[in-house]
């Protein structure tokens, strides 16, 4: 177990190089089951969950390797019967696996996945647009197991929530093979554009994606491909609120304003002066960041779910009153408990609306529950008089490749310790 020390900072100033999106590298690593050949991916930060997709595909006899942002996948020859269960329970994309893994080997026996406990996460519309697509599906529910046979062949899958796994999955379902699948009510995330892309690079014909209507012409064999994945829009999201909580001048290289439209609407109504460039987005901010009344979290193109807790964190200390509504996940605040430990004035209203009363924060020993309400507890320490401790950071390394570095460099004084 680590702990961040995380003291007090007056302005953030410099610049970050985004690297690629963990949403975005875990679906395409998935991906690469589909083909025997080699791929190589470049830009990919170290982070805790990618390491874990690696060894789930090592484990199925994929040969990986990550070296300083490349990495090497070859699924020459596989053995869907050999995946790591324990692994699979320990991050929510191993269930991204199932779709290639069938339209591959035509057979599967997964273990259900874990992942961030921000609510019950259930895979009924993974299953359920597999069973549409051909595929006979059988839950274990006491040994939390799937047990999946047969290719999927072509059909119309409607989702009835656009779920961005879901969405992924049966893309990879349907990608090999020789029937078309076409899946409406499809997420729209820039993620499941770069998987598409991705896929299409390997060979595959996608259309639609970006769009709720996607279509899938599945094609016999797919080939090898070099790529680099999307940048990490949370991640930008995720300095722009830092930027909010304590002021500064941060420029964010490979920061995609169309990919952070709804977040830019609201860090603006806050007062941050926000430059699109081209090659990057510039953050300014002085003084106090005004509330905004009211943001609901919502599919894409609608304000990131991922970016909730970095904005409350931001409006902790704005001047007036907010409402933030989350309506993707059951159990998305928690860490607001840990952010009242720092006085913050944040009340919960029912189990899915925060409403958060600006005012100055002071040191605490805060606990991480989750990846990004633990980001939002570190950003929120930035502004607060004293020291603050922050345990739990492994939740953290999930999708930050070291948030207290990157925030280091930018001017905040933060320490890592590890704890026993
Ligand atoms: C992806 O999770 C992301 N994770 C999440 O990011 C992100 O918050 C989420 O999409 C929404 O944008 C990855 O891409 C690895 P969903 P996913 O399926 O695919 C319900 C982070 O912090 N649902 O769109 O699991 C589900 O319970 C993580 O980086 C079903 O009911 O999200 C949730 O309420 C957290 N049945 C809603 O849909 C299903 O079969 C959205 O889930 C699938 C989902």
């Amino acid at each position: 177990m680590d702990a961040l020390v995380v003291s007090k900072c007056n302005k953030l100033s410099g610049k970050i190089n985004l690297y690629g999106a963990k949403n975005a590298i875990l679906p395409i690593l998935a991906a690469c089951v589909l083909t025997s050949d080699e791929v190589q991916l470049c830009g990919c930060p170290h982070l805790s969950d990618i390491d874990d997709m690696l060894a789930i595909i090592a484990s199925i006899g994929g040969k990986v390797s990550f070296n300083r942002g490349q990495i090497s996948v070859c699924c020459k020859a596989i053995n869907p019967y050999t995946i790591d269960h324990a692994l699979m329970r320990k991050i929510r994309s191993s269930v991204f696996i199932l779709g290639p893994l069938l339209s591959r080997c035509g057979e599967a026996e997964i273990a259900l996945p874990g992942g961030c406990e921000i609510g019950q996460r259930p895979i009924d519309l993974h299953l359920g647009g597999l069973k549409i697509l051909g595929v006979d599906v059988e839950e274990s529910p006491y040994k939390n197991t799937v047990r999946c046979k047969g290719r999927p062949r072509g059909g119309i899958v409607r989702l009835k929530y656009p779920s961005v796994g879901a969405t992924e999955n049966l893309m990879m379902a349907a990608a090999i093979g020789t029937q078309k699948t076409v899946i409406y009510g499809a997420a729209k995330e820039p993620e499941i554009v770069d998987l598409a892309m991705f896929l299409n690079t390997l060979g595959a014909r996608v259309f639609g994606a970006g769009t709720d209507l996607i279509v899938v012409e599945g094609k016999g064999r797919l080939h090898g491909a070099r790529y680099k994945p999307v940048p990490d829009r949370i991640v930008a999201g995720t300095y722009m609120a830092a930027v909010g909580v304590v002021g500064g001048d941060v420029y964010i290289e490979g920061a995609i304003g169309d990919h952070l439209d709804a977040a830019l609407h609201k860090f603006r109504i806050m007062g941050l002066d926000i430059e699109e460039e081209q090659r990057g987005i510039r953050v300014r901010q002085n003084g106090r960041v005004k509330a905004v009344k009211q943001t609901v979290t919502l599919p894409y193109p609608g304000f990131a779910t991922d970016l909730q807790p970095l904005l409350v964190a931001a409006l902790c200390g704005a001047e007036g009153e907010s409402v933030v509504t989350e309506t993707l996940f059951e159990n998305r605040f928690r860490y607001v408990y840990q952010l009242q430990r720092m006085g913050a004035d944040v009340i919960l209203d029912g189990c899915n609306s925060a409403i958060i009363k600006g005012k100055s924060l002071f040191g605490a020993d805060v606990y991480a529950q989750d990846l990004r309400g633990g980001a939002a507890l570190v950003i929120a320490a930035l502004s607060a008089d004293g020291q603050s401790t922050v345990s739990g950071v492994e939740y953290i390394d999930r999708g930050y490749q070291s948030l207290s570095d990157e925030l280091n460099s930018l001017g905040a004084n933060i320490k890592r310790l590890t704890l026993k």
